[in-house]
């Protein structure tokens, strides 16, 4: 039994997509999964249209800053293992009113620590107690901006968190690691560098260039387009999440990430390569062309970089996709006509006031 808070968003689904898959894990048919999630733009209970009527599945529709909906979920469902994905997680919008970030990553995970420290306490000590896992998804950007010479974050570098966004992650980091020190609940977190893949919400910077290149629209660049972020395929994230649950250590901390350092620009002239020759512009003209360099964004991380030999030597995790291998299959599954509905869906209300009120256009 298995609680996953913010499954319906972006990773939280990959995850609950590949606990489905007996490949991936071929016991899940003795497991149930409870997806707990707000539903809050970013969230999207199509993402899981492929496993919702599978029998071991529930969806509960909650907020994990909902004390007493907590409660209910899990004495009624006892899970073995939580794992929280619910977060606000768009560093843009966290500058334009980073209220809902204090409320859902910071009073939001307190709230769920709270609830989860109730349960675990009312276990019987024994069996129940010592595999009760608490995983916490966590970012890189907690540990700030790399110079260009800088080595990697390692699990040991200093937080250092520069937007409302990776402050508000920071924060909930030091309540997952208080709860674990002071309340000895089995708390793991992990921090995990950019991921990409199908089924993410065409704000951040790889969907929304697909979505803008194929209606010939500007594909909008921050500053000089020289940050860097290393980029990691979704479901190498969710594998390595797996790992952490079944065989990380309690009250560490473990960085995941794809080796796979990019600068936005490099980013984002491999995706107009890549549909120059999957799906040419009908006037022979590249993508490249719709580039458009716009005023930066205010406290612009410069670089992230993750050193993720911790989780290789201890958990022998390792990526399966590299950043040209995953981004073709992303940008295929933006192409794939049965997806068509599912970007209908989600670029339609909130998203159009998103994009007016960001690039100032239409
Ligand atoms: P997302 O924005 O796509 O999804 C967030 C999900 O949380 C949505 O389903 C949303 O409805 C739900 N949610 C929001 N507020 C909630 C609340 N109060 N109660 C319950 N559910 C709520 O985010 P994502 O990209 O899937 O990220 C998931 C987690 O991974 C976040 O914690 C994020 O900080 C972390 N993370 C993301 C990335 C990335 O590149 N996307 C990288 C590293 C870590
Ligand atoms: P994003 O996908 O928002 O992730 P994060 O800010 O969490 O790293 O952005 C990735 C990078 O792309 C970041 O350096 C900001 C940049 N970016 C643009 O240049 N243009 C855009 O329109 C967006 C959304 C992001």
């Amino acid at each position: 039994m298995i609680l996953v808070t913010g499954g319906a968003g972006f990773i939280g689904s990959h995850f609950v997509l590949d606990w489905f898959d007996k490949n991936l894990n071929p016991n899940f048919h003795n497991q149930q999964i409870i997806v707990y999630d707000a539903l809050t733009y970013a969230g999207n209970l199509q993402n899981l249209n492929a496993v919702c009527k599978e029998p071991n599945f529930v969806f509960i529709h909650g907020s994990i800053a909902d004390r007493d909906l907590l409660a209910k979920t899990l004495y009624k469902y006892r899970p073995k293992w939580v794992i929280n994905f619910a977060a606000e997680s768009h560093v843009d919008r966290s500058i334009a009113g980073a209220g809902d970030f204090i409320n859902t990553n910071i009073v939001g995970t307190f709230t769920l620590l709270e609830a989860v420290r109730t349960y675990f306490n009312s276990m019987i000590p024994g069996e129940e107690t010592q595999s009760f896992r608490f995983l916490h998804v966590s970012t890189d950007e907690v540990y700030g901006s790399l110079s260009p010479n800088d080595p990697p974050f390692a699990e040991t570098h200093q937080y250092q968190p520069n937007s409302p966004y990776s402050a508000s992650k920071a924060a909930s980091d030091h309540l997952v690691r208080a709860w674990y020190h002071t309340y000895g609940i089995p708390c793991l977190t992990s921090n995990c560098s950019n991921n990409y893949g199908g089924l993410q919400f065409p704000e951040k910077l790889i969907p929304l260039i697909i979505h803008n290149a194929l209606r010939l629209k500007d594909l909008p660049i921050y500053g000089d387009g020289q940050q860097i972020r290393d980029w990691l395929f979704v479901k190498d994230h969710c594998s390595a999440l797996r790992l952490i649950l079944e065989k990380g250590k309690v009250g560490e901390v473990y960085n995941i990430g794809g080796n796979s350092e990019k600068t936005n620009l490099q980013v984002v002239n491999t995706i107009c390569e890549k549909l120059d020759q999957i799906k040419p512009r009908a006037d022979g003209k590249s993508y490249k062309t719709q580039i458009k360099f716009v005023k930066d964004r205010p406290g612009h991380d410069r670089r992230y970089a993750i050193n993720a030999t911790k989780l290789q030597r201890e958990l022998q995790w390792k990526p399966s996709e590299t950043f040209e291998s995953g981004i073709e299959k992303t940008i295929l599954w933006y192409l794939d006509e049965q997806n068509k509905t599912w970007l209908e869906n989600v670029i339609s209300g909130d998203y159009q006031n998103w994009i007016k009120q960001q690039y100032k256009c239409k």
